[in-house]
């Protein structure tokens, strides 16, 4: 059974208190730290938890927590890491890990130096679909995996820091890149590594500093490509879509805008109906369990079944930090124009790959380029010889 200490009592943190004590959960929350007073005494109240604190280290330091749950802005994640070190605390980490891939490496650094428990808190690696769709990859339904797209784009953000750039670290590249660059990541395979990035930025439509939309290419060493769509200017809802292409089959999953859950009213009993929704009139789409359906139970799950089990969990520092690099060179790219290089200091994966040969023998003279039934019902061969490279057509 954990205690935690709950960082932050916003958004986010409410979100995965919701998941920590829901549904008879042994797991408890002891320890609740906010900014403000009266913020703190609320959360205590709404999850029972014994102890409330507006001082960060207090909560940490409490002697009924074992573990530290990080809720927190961006810019407060590597005071809140280091702060757990010191206590030797175990401590999970919210998205980005770092507000770049310096603050992550420290971050990472640190825990394991420390050698305390460390899980980086990606809950879209854990959607029921996700999983299901990941294990169907790993098992070679698909092939080698060529291509990995995942798009998450809303009208933005919740709270005044996530826009001020200094806080934030950056814009929706950030925000929203995080999730969308490690979704793609474990499809295309966490060994493999992110070698170069092309992105596309700009503000079109926030009064902001940082990108209110962007789009980026992420290269893997085995030439396999990575795609980012991420936008704050997106009318509509939350839209979180992720597409993967193989050499023996697609995945398309959409995690929200499209459950299977459509819903018409005239606004009678209006209600809140799922995260970012624009309306609750006229035709919606609700999500029945948002906990289960955005992955944050299958991902306390793993977190403490990990604990317990003195391994690590799926989702690690060392993730954040792969994931924090691959967006420092978006950023570098958005502005040069050019591919740019992802600096990993620290890269744990393999090395050296290359492009996979996956060539089709069709007979001795002949590699097979495709096979098709037509709507005549001819089937045909398009075949390519191997010795004088011409193509040729066979009807069979
Ligand atoms: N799906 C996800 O994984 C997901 C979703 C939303 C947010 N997040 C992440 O969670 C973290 C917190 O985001 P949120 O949406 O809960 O934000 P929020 O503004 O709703 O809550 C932040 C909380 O941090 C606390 N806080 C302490 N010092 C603060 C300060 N100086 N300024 C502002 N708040 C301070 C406050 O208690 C506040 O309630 C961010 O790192 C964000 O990226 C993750």
């Amino acid at each position: 059974m954990a205690k935690i200490a709950m960082l932050g009592s916003g958004f986010i943190g409410r979100f995965y208190a919701d998941s920590l004590i829901g549904q008879r959960s042994r797991d408890t929350i002891v320890s609740i730290y906010s900014r403000r007073e009266e913020s703190a005494k609320k959360f205590a109240v709404d999850y029972n938890c014994s102890h409330w604190t507006t001082n960060m280290e207090e909560a940490i330091n409490h002697p009924d927590v074992d573990m530290v749950c990080i809720s927190l802005p961006n810019n407060l994640h590597e005071a809140a890491v280091m702060a757990c070190c010191k206590a030797k605390k175990a401590v999970m980490c919210t998205k980005p890990l770092g507000r770049n891939a310096e603050e992550a490496k420290r971050m990472m650094e640190a825990v394991e130096k420390a050698g305390i428990f460390n899980g980086y808190l990606e809950d879209l690696c854990y959607t029921p679909k996700f999983l299901k769709a990941l294990k169907s990859v790993q098992e070679g339904a698909l092939g080698r995996i060529l291509w990995a797209k995942s798009r998450e784009t809303h009208p933005g953000p919740h709270s005044e820091w996530f826009w001020d750039k200094e806080q934030a670290g950056g814009g929706c590249i950030l925000d929203l890149g995080c999730h969308c660059v490690e979704i793609a990541r474990n499809f295309i395979g966490k060994d493999i590594k992110p070698v170069e990035v092309m992105c596309w930025a700009d503000t079109q439509v926030k009064p902001i500093d940082a990108e209110d939309h962007a789009i980026g290419l992420v290269k893997y060493e085995n030439g396999a490509i990575g795609q980012f769509e991420v936008s704050w200017t997106f009318r509509g809802g939350l839209d979180l879509r992720d597409e993967v292409m193989g050499s023996e089959g697609t995945i398309w999953l959409n995690s929200f805008l499209r459950t299977g859950f459509d819903m018409f009213t005239t606004g009678k009993g209006a209600d809140y109906v799922a995260e970012k929704a624009e309306s609750n009139t006229g035709w919606l789409f609700p999500v029945g369990d948002e906990l289960n359906e955005l992955g944050y139970n299958h991902m306390f799950a793993d977190m403490f079944n990990a604990v317990e089990a003195g391994k690590a969990p799926r989702e690690t520092f060392y993730d954040g930090y792969v994931v924090n690099a691959v967006l420092d060179a978006a950023y570098r790219s958005a502005k040069s124009k050019l591919w740019e290089p992802v600096k990993l200091d620290i890269w744990r994966g393999k090395e050296g790959l290359a492009k996979e040969k996956t060539l089709t023998d069709y007979n001795e003279q002949y590699y097979l380029i495709k096979e098709e039934m037509t709507h005549f019902g001819t089937a045909k061969l398009i075949l390519k010889d191997k010795k004088t490279g011409q193509i040729i057509e066979k009807v069979v």
